[in-house]
């Protein structure tokens, strides 16, 4: 039975959050700023509708804040319209299959296995449910394989793709697809699916200039606004195309939703301003740089990762191959020694999902933090001795001292700030 009143809790999380070595790679820490909007009195208000069209009077300020935070996220990603209403990425998604495709259609979108997301259309979700979907992966180096894509367009004919990932460590090429989706076209008429990006993942380092941008190519680019992008918890979707946002805008409200969240659209707007600065761009620099040298120093000691490294903020490192624990073992027993991650699967897993072979890593809270490379080496080194020693079965005796050196760890970079 919990005891504590819900602001007990809620401090206890903080400080959870604050002695935590956070690698989970969706998370991050927002700033004060960002925080600040999300609690603040703009959720008193209702505003169903869209700047200039409410269904409640009152919403002049509230127009001011959704037209900027729409300005913004325009600039920011270089492009011509925006709704920055979506309460999350799924909703996002959802509102682009309900404004460009009717249900039954077929739809191609990354299968989860191979690192795509739920709403990609998984069988669980109203992706998979309520659409035809044709699921493409990687290939045996763990590199998205472009030419089954292609293959597989051609034999489905495919009304909408879905471009994008949760757990993919590589860069993706938008343009390659766009170019695969044109040669298609040629030979349909000048037919073509829907070119969806759910960029969800690496949005902020695509902000940063970490990684290439689906604009121009895509016809609509969905995101969360919470990951590395590190604005509050909330959905985007952006595009080129005036016919496009008319269809989004309808289908997201009321099509999907009801009144907006105009406290979190305001934190999305300080995002949005935070992440065109030459702060931010360094930021999503070094995540990708911190990346590299922590999943290298795993590969250096022959560990298994899943594409052989990666070029952004994450990787999926296969605990049951490099030394026989899995996933969730590995998630419960770093747990314990103050390191936040995820079981994830791996592409074929021969184990079941609560199982899971493999861990996904990412930098971009610690980096939020001030990590920098050898901050992220040393929690290699932690982590590997520690696993290896779960795996001899001797954590207990040895758990104390390992808590230790996480919390040396985390507070050698503070004191460095
Ligand atoms: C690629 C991708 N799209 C969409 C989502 C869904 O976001 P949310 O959890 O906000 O619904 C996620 C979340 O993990 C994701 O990784």
């Amino acid at each position: 039975m919990i005891k504590e009143s819900y602001e007990e809790i809620i401090e206890l999380e903080r400080q959870r959050q604050e002695h935590n070595v956070e690698l989970i790679a969706s998370e991050n820490f927002p700033s004060q700023r960002v925080l600040n909007a999300c609690g603040s009195i703009l959720t008193n208000k209702y505003a169903e509708g869209y700047s200039g069209k409410r269904y409640y009077g009152g919403c002049k300020y509230i127009d001011m804040i959704e037209t900027k935070a729409i300005e913004d996220v325009c600039k920011l990603f270089n492009c011509n319209f925006a709704n920055v209403q979506p309460h999350c990425g799924s909703s996002a998604n959802q509102a682009v299959y309900r404004a460009l495709i009717n249900t039954g259609d077929t739809v191609m979108g990354m299968d989860l296995g191979a690192g795509g997301h739920l709403t990609h259309g998984h069988k669980m979700s109203f992706s998979g449910q309520d659409y035809n979907i044709i699921p493409y992966g990687i290939d045996e180096n763990g590199i998205i394989d472009y030419e089954e894509f292609e293959k597989l367009m051609y034999e489905h004919n495919p009304k909408m793709v879905i471009v994008g990932a949760s757990s993919y460590s590589r860069t993706i090429d938008y343009k390659r697809f766009r170019d695969i989706i044109e040669k298609y076209a040629e030979s349909h008429d000048g037919e073509r699916p829907y070119y969806m990006v759910d960029m969800a993942h690496v949005a902020g380092l695509i902000a940063g200039g970490a990684h290439p941008s689906p604009f121009p190519y895509a016809d609509v680019v969905t995101s969360t606004t919470h990951k590395t992008l590190r604005g509050p918890r909330g959905g985007l979707i952006l595009t080129n195309s005036e016919e496009i946002i008319k269809k989004i805008n309808r289908a997201v409200f009321p099509g999907i939703q009801g009144g907006p969240l105009e406290h979190i659209i305001a934190a999305k707007g300080i995002c949005f301003e935070e992440d065109a600065t030459e702060e931010f761009k360094v930021y999503a620099h070094q995540v990708v740089k911190n990346a590299k040298a922590f999943a290298e120093s795993f590969l250096k000691e022959g560990w298994k990762i899943i594409s052989g490294g990666t070029d952004n903020h994450m990787f999926v490192l296969d605990v049951y191959d490099s030394i026989g624990i899995t996933g969730k073992e590995a998630e419960e027993e770093l747990d314990r020694i103050h390191i936040t991650l995820n079981k994830n699967q791996i592409p074929n897993d021969q184990l079941p999902p609560l199982k899971s072979s493999g861990v996904r890593i990412g930098t971009p809270a610690m980096t939020t933090k001030g990590w920098k490379e050898a901050d992220f080496e040393k929690l290699a080194r932690i982590i590997m001795d520690y696993l290896k020693i779960c795996k001899d079965g001797k954590q207990e005796e040895n758990r104390e001292e390992y808590v230790e050196k996480v919390v040396r760890l985390i507070e050698s970079v503070k004191a460095e700030q």
